[in-house]
């Protein structure tokens, strides 16, 4: 349960980063009229493989902390260290999530309709975008350190 609930959160981690360090900055060097093809197959491609491998991370994570570990009542998510962050941690991923459909997604979806103009900036908007993510993942991962080494 472990290796798969690793498995799916380091897609998902990861594929931001490569989104954010490699994808968005070849994109914005890309020709104008690529870069609408280009965003439009993107963030297709991006909501078939990373929308359910995000989901599965934060269920198996979910699964992870009650079937398959220690919180097994609403006291020991509240009265432990661990259950709190556990609890943070399932917070920070439905909000970093939540960040991703409605913002992140919807200005990559907009560099394929916006004018050849203005798409180096919405590029642009759309990488600051998911930036705000890896402050999600930041936290997360810093829950998950916490977990582990019991404090
Ligand atoms: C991007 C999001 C996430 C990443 C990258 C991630 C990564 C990890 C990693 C690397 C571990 C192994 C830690 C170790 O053994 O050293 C782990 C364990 C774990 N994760 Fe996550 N995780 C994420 C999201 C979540 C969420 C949302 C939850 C809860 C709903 C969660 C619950 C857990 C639990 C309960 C463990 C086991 C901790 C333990 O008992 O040692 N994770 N995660």
């Amino acid at each position: 349960m472990q290796g798969l609930h690793m498995f799916f959160a380091i897609f998902w981690f990861g594929g931001t980063l490569f989104a954010n360090f490699v994808v968005g900055p070849a994109a914005a060097r890309s020709l104008p009229a690529s870069q609408a093809d280009f965003g439009a197959q993107i963030g297709i491609q991006a909501d078939r493989v990373i929308r359910p491998v995000a989901t599965l991370a934060i269920i198996l994570g979910f699964l992870r902390g009650t079937v398959w570990g220690p919180i097994h009542s609403a006291g020991d998510v509240f009265n432990s260290s661990y259950g709190r962050w556990w609890f943070i941690a399932l917070l920070l991923a439905i909000a970093t999530f939540s960040w991703a459909e409605l913002r992140t997604a919807p200005a990559a979806r907009a560099i394929a309709t916006v004018p050849d103009a203005e798409r180096p900036a919405q590029i642009q908007r759309t990488i600051r975008d998911a930036m705000v993510e890896l402050v999600g993942f930041a936290g997360i991962l810093s829950m998950m350190v916490l977990m582990r080494f019991g404090i």
